[in-house]
């Protein structure tokens, strides 16, 4: 008999920024439940990916002076790595620029097209470019895009609609009658009551103002939406429209889409609108986590306050920030993210509670029967409670997984390891060890221990991938029928004569005053200079992974330069052209400041260049250099200069 088949979707990343701890959340989440289903017998396909065209992606290439192309295929590469470093298991990794994926969407856009749910006309409107979103003029926050508070374009242009607006009864109905569809259930509310039932109106989705997109067909000059593009994903990546379409029949629809909570609305409307449209099953659940944060706002890059996961992994190992992130937030509410409360959670629930279960375990048999554990072996009067509440724990954590309440199911297994530690405490083993005669007791003592320790060694590897097998090695087993899921269900599985060999600390308990002050000094660049002093102090095999030493800084020249000339750049609004005196040579470097400063403004400035900087053409013109400028959250930015009177060409070090 064929295996049931589960299909778990991440949101496809966009590629402008490399990713922080937040994003990996989902991506965390999504493979710790891609995991368990494979270990619960289902044929599981998991997919990930990159949203890599729009307007965004192409300034940006732009900025670098780099093709859209060249710039993305960068960023992926890093992605791709990140994820290994964090046992991400996903099936597939699709990315919008495969040319089937773009295939897919040309002919999606064309079939919608041909029966009348996609129809030309005009658009103006408000576009936010960071979100690559549209928005009407009422649905602005003090002129200001209502997601991300910067600011907006104007822009007019011919453009194809799609008629969302039919499908709003429609989606309503189908929302009503599948409450399970949008989860968790407040943002069902959100969505019926902030969208849905104020009316929905037909979605502009192709653009003509720039050229980075999958190319309208039949109409060349335009390019598909983005959301549409992305959006497609989920079924193009399955073969949807191509010739091999195999796994489109075999995993749609998608058993769930995980996504943060800004996103639901696109997966919760447009998409379910638009699969109506294709005559198409919808997703079974649309699953709105919510954010990381850090000190109540979103962690961002623009905001300054981004956590480096390959950092955290690098100190700490993969299994302990999978098992953080999973454990410290309930999965559809935000969570805060704090260095002290990772420290924390290692120290208590990985090095006391885990660490030292499986420590105690281990060391007692060995010390006790280093032969292997005899075949007399009595019960005591604690272990029916620990059988009992075993089979309580796991049919808890099972329920809790089916709902992704991942925190609630880590939470039910912890019940279990901190039942198991206490039971070393009631049973005390090394009182029994005293007598001869007490043996067969001992025996038994150990035999609940390492069996529950087995159990919960099973249970924790969707989570902690590589734990289970450390282990298993000191409790005698190998991945085979005593590691299978089913074998939990059943009490005594682990064979009686168990042999225990210590193996290394899995979890060392931290520091925590120390590696406090140098995660400070990693996640903050104003605290850089004091890191480099604690740095030193660490002993050698503490792993540095995101630190630059003194030669790589030395690398990039800075300089004092002082504007003595400067104009817009004709047809781009952002841009200035500067004429910089550094010493005794004259730059020319654009920078895309012109929403700060005027020109009259930014002659007479002094200000630091990045003069070893390979020169780039900006708009047909020759940039030798950047001028660094601080950047706040909505954007702004100003130029940074000396705070004291210095030459032009004076060097910054
Ligand atoms: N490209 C779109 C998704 C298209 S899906 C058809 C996008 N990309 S994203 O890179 O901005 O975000 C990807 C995912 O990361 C989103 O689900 C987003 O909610 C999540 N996160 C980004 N920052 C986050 C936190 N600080 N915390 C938790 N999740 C966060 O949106």
């Amino acid at each position: 008999m064929s295996k049931p088949t589960y299909y778990i979707t991440t949101p496809i990343y966009y590629p402008s920024n490399k990713l922080h701890i937040g994003h990996s959340y989902t991506t965390v989440a999504a493979d710790a439940m891609a995991r368990y289903k494979r270990l619960r017998g289902y044929d599981v396909m998991f997919l990930t990916g990159t949203d890599e065209h729009g307007q965004k992606i192409e300034r940006r290439a732009q900025e670098d002076g780099v093709t859209p192309q060249a710039f993305v295929d960068n960023i992926v590469d890093w992605i791709k790595e990140l994820w290994k470093t964090m046992d991400i298991t996903y099936d597939k990794f699709i990315r919008t620029t495969d040319k089937e994926h773009k295939e897919t969407v040309q002919k999606i856009f064309k079939t919608l097209y041909g029966q009348g749910d996609i129809y030309k006309s005009e658009y103006e409107g408000m576009y936010c470019t960071p979100c690559e979103t549209f928005f009407t003029e009422h649905q602005l926050v003090d002129g200001k895009c209502p997601d991300c508070g910067r600011a907006v374009e104007k822009v007019k242009e011919e453009s194809y609609f799609f008629k969302l607006s039919a499908y709003q009864d429609r989606l309503i109905q189908y929302i009503e009658d599948h409450p399970e569809f949008i989860q968790p259930q407040t943002r069902q509310n959100e969505m019926l009551n902030n969208f849905l039932r104020p009316g929905l109106e037909d979605l502009c989705v192709s653009r003509t103002s720039f050229k980075w997109g999958v190319p309208v067909e039949f109409d060349p000059g335009h390019v598909v939406y983005v959301w549409i593009d992305a959006l497609s994903n989920y079924i193009s990546a399955l073969g949807y429209l191509q010739q091999e379409d195999e796994a489109f029949k075999k995993y749609w629809p998608a058993d769930v889409h995980l996504v943060g909570k800004e996103i639901v609305r696109f997966h919760a409307i447009i998409w379910p609108a638009l699969l109506m449209a294709l005559k198409l099953p919808l997703p079974k659940q649309v699953f709105g986590h919510g954010w990381l944060v850090i000190n109540g706002g979103k962690m961002s890059k623009s905001v300054g306050n981004v956590v480096d996961p390959s950092v955290l992994v690098g100190r700490y190992s993969s299994d302990a920030i999978r098992y953080f992130l999973l454990r410290e937030i309930a999965f559809g509410q935000d969570g805060n993210f704090t260095n002290e409360a990772l420290i924390t959670r290692i120290n208590s629930d990985l090095a006391n509670d885990l660490g030292n279960l499986t420590s105690r375990t281990v060391a007692m048999i060995e010390k006790y029967f280093e032969a292997g554990l005899p075949e007399l072996q009595e019960e005591n009067e604690f272990d029916e409670s620990v059988k009992k509440l075993v089979e309580i724990q796991i049919k808890k954590a099972e329920d809790n997984m089916e709902k992704l309440f991942f925190n609630n199911a880590l939470e039910d297994i912890w019940v279990l390891i901190r039942r198991l530690n206490k039971y070393i405490d009631e049973t005390m083993p090394w009182v029994l060890a005293k007598d001869e005669k007490s043996f067969p007791k001992l025996a038994g003592v150990l035999y609940t221990l390492a069996e529950g320790l087995r159990i919960v060694s099973i249970m924790i590897e969707p989570f902690m991938p590589q734990t289970p097998e450390k282990i298993w090695a000191q409790i005698g087993l190998e991945r085979g029928a005593f590691t299978d899921w089913d074998s939990i269900h059943s009490w005594g599985v682990l064979p009686k004569a168990v042999k225990a060999k210590k193996g290394e600390n899995m979890f060392p308990r931290i520091d925590k005053e120390k590696e406090l002050a140098i995660l400070e000094a990693t996640h903050t660049t104003e605290a850089a200079p004091q890191a480099k002093e604690k740095i030193q102090e660490e002993p050698k095999e503490v792993q540095q992974p995101e630190y630059i030493t003194i030669d790589d800084f030395s690398k990039v020249e800075l300089k004092i330069g002082e504007v003595i000339a400067c104009e817009r750049v004709p047809k781009a609004d952002k841009l200035l052209v500067s004429k910089i005196q550094i010493g005794e040579e004259v730059r020319q470097i654009v920078s895309g400041i012109a929403a700060y400063y005027t020109p009259e403004e930014f002659v007479g400035k002094k200000v630091v260049v990045v003069t070893n900087l390979k020169p780039v053409k900006l708009r047909g013109l020759l940039s030798e250099g950047m001028v660094l400028c601080a950047a706040d959250e909505a954007g702004k930015l100003v130029a940074v200069g000396p705070l004291g009177d210095i030459v032009s060409g004076a060097e910054v070090r």
